[in-house]
């Protein structure tokens, strides 16, 4: 019987970021493709019955592969220098729940009880194709195929090219509507990602919402040219607007309640020391419960940009790469969960996650799993041992009482 803290400890050492620190594990790299065999190991290890479907998701069988099952997963895809635990935490817990279940003589899928399959989703992070929970928005048909397919990498390789590559055929990519029916409820657990079960005193929560959130691309144009030659007054330096619309994300943000605006990604063309930029590419995260605010939060740094932009001489356009809107989870499986594991706080998630996509599809929920730093997407993510060994135990309570 392995721990959660065994498993993870098996994968630690891969998709290391010696430069960034963590882990940088992009979609179909080396490193997750790594990890991806080692769940399947593990999988066929405890006599899962495993299969990766036409999208790329991974399902790992416990009792008969049939409609309206219970699921259970996360992802294994991490974003640049990311933590330990944001995906495999979930992915861990559910590998050692089964355990659990099985010790427990619990049989999925025999007695009158519902099957229960283990899932990996691909690209939740977006962090090499831009676009957070590709796995899930292709299963549910929330990204159109074509779109999916022509999503490129920083190397300029396309999704369709790279899933071919890891033998997906890209004509099959799109919604599943027969893999959907699948799940009759999802489940994901999760590291929290903030300070809110520090702040409670409690080693695990119940979702309740996942915060509105959308990804936008700025491409400011300017002109090029010789950081030497030119005189000050003769630039249009494409970065100085950059810089302006960096600086406008905070304020507007800053100005509105709830609200959240980040640039954690900027791109100068050609991107030289001595070298005034041509273009500079700028994404932008913003995030709030109101999408209306949301959307206003936007435009107010576009028109702050257009300005910017034009007193420097430059044009700048901007582009929604993708957007998703608060979402509730399901009440119903929420107290489910609730009753399941009693005193569990209620918390809302200022994190996409892929059960956030399946939500408006099918009754999902989520665990949290208490962060002692409050970090995450960073090296400092963490979770003590005991609360790691704690969540396997915490999910198959809540599997067994929905089976
Ligand atoms: C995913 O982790 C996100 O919220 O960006
Ligand atoms: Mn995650
Ligand atoms: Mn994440």
């Amino acid at each position: 019987m392995s721990t959660v803290t065994s498993l993870l400890g098996a994968i630690s050492d891969v998709g290391r970021d010696a430069k960034r620190g963590g882990y940088s594990r992009p979609v179909y790299s080396a490193a997750e493709l790594d990890l991806r065999s080692w769940f399947i190991a593990e999988a066929e290890r405890r006599q899962l019955e495993v299969q990766t479907d036409r999208n790329g998701i991974i399902w790992a069988w416990y009792g008969p592969e049939q409609d309206g099952s219970l699921v259970t997963g996360s992802h294994l895809d991490s974003v640049p220098g990311g933590g330990a635990f944001d995906g495999p935490l979930g992915v861990s817990a559910a590998l050692a729940a089964v355990d659990e279940l099985r010790a427990r003589g619990v049989q999925p899928g025999q007695h009158g009880k519902r099957s229960l399959a283990l899932t990996v989703f691909p690209e939740e992070e977006g962090s090499r194709f831009g676009i957070a929970c590709l796995g899930s928005r292709l299963l549910t048909g929330a990204i159109d195929a074509d779109r999916a397919r022509s999503l490129k990498d920083a190397e300029g390789k396309s999704f369709a090219e790279l899933s071919a590559r890891n033998g997906i055929a890209p004509e099959q990519l799109g919604a599943d509507p027969e893999g959907l029916a699948r799940i009759g409820q999802f489940l994901e657990l999760h590291v929290e990602q903030g300070r809110g079960l520090i702040d409670m005193a409690a080693p695990v929560a119940v979702a309740g919402s996942i915060l509105g959130h959308g990804r936008w691309k700025f491409t400011i144009s300017g002109q090029g040219n010789h950081a030497g030659t030119t005189l000050m007054a003769d630039r249009a330096d494409p970065m100085i607007a950059a810089a302006q619309i960096v600086l406008s994300a905070r304020k507007v943000a800053a100005a509105q309640n709830d609200a959240r605006a980040t640039v954690g990604r900027l791109q100068p063309i050609p991107g030289g020391t001595n070298v005034i930029a041509s273009r500079v590419e700028l994404w932008l995260d913003v995030r709030h419960p109101d999408d209306a605010v949301t959307a206003a939060v936007v435009q107010k740094i576009h028109g702050q940009a257009q300005i910017a932009a034009a007193n420097e001489g430059c044009t700048v356009t901007l582009t929604e790469e993708s957007f998703s809107s608060t979402t509730g989870f399901d009440s119903g499986l929420q107290a489910e969960l609730q009753r399941l594991l009693p005193g569990a706080p209620v918390l809302d998630s200022g994190a996409g996650h892929d059960a956030g996509i399946l939500a408006p599809y099918l009754p999902a929920g989520m665990l949290f799993i208490r962060n002692p730093t409050g970090i995450s997407h960073s090296p400092e993510e963490a979770v003590e041992d005991s609360d790691a060994d704690y969540a396997a135990v915490a999910l198959a309570d809540v599997l067994e009482g929905l089976l």
